[in-house]
């Protein structure tokens, strides 16, 4: 991606953040309700959506986390994923949830959810806290999600331009300042 100076413009308040969140969690702590879950959180992006969200679970959990790479350069997925850390968790047989910070072309998870489920666990589903609908490039749906974006490339809260911004307690969608829009 090129851009200049990147300029911030806020997209989500850490307050519709909060309540996005807790809402999920409150549907997933009523859909596992007597069962125990298994988080598999895509890092580096969803490790402060997981984070907030166990917060708010009323089940028992267990955390692990992967590290997925798609994007070899530039913000459009190659469709080539690779996995750079798997997770050390046994999963045959119990109920894995993928968290995953935003859902863009889907190629991250369908490759993900497929992978996962050569070990066999009881059930495997999406949560996602965001996704840009109009970019899906494959058919997976996320079971769980807090909120559809626009085509806009975002930051914050986890989500990172070049490693950059994953601190922001807040989501914003940049643009080059000076520029037109720049495209995810
Ligand atoms: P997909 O495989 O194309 O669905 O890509 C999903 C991954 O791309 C997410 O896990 C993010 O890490 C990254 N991604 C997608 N959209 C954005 C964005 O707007 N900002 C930063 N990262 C993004
Ligand atoms: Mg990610």
């Amino acid at each position: 991606m090129t851009m200049g100076k990147p300029r911030l413009n806020r997209l989500i308040t850490a307050g519709e953040i909060a309540s996005i969140v807790k809402n999920l969690a409150d549907r997933i702590s009523r859909d596992y309700d007597g069962k125990e879950l298994i988080l598999v959180c895509i890092l580096k992006g969803g490790f402060m959506f997981l984070a907030d969200l166990i917060r708010h679970l009323r089940i028992p959990v267990k955390i692990d986390f992967v590290r997925l790479a798609s994007y070899g350069s530039g913000t459009k997925s190659s469709g080539q994923v690779e996995i750079t850390k798997d997770i050390e968790t046994p999963i045959e047989g119990r109920d894995v949830l993928i968290i995953e910070d935003i859902v863009d072309s889907g190629y991250t998870l369908q490759f993900l959810k497929e992978r996962l489920a050569l070990s066999n666990p009881r059930s495997i589903k999406i949560c996602a806290l965001l996704e840009k609908k109009a970019r899906r490039e494959v058919r997976v749906e996320a079971d769980y999600l807090g909120k559809v974006i626009e085509d806009v490339f975002i930051v914050g809260y986890g989500i990172d331009f070049n490693e950059g911004y994953r601190n922001l307690p807040e989501i914003y969608y940049v643009t080059p300042s000076g520029q037109e829009k720049e495209k995810g």
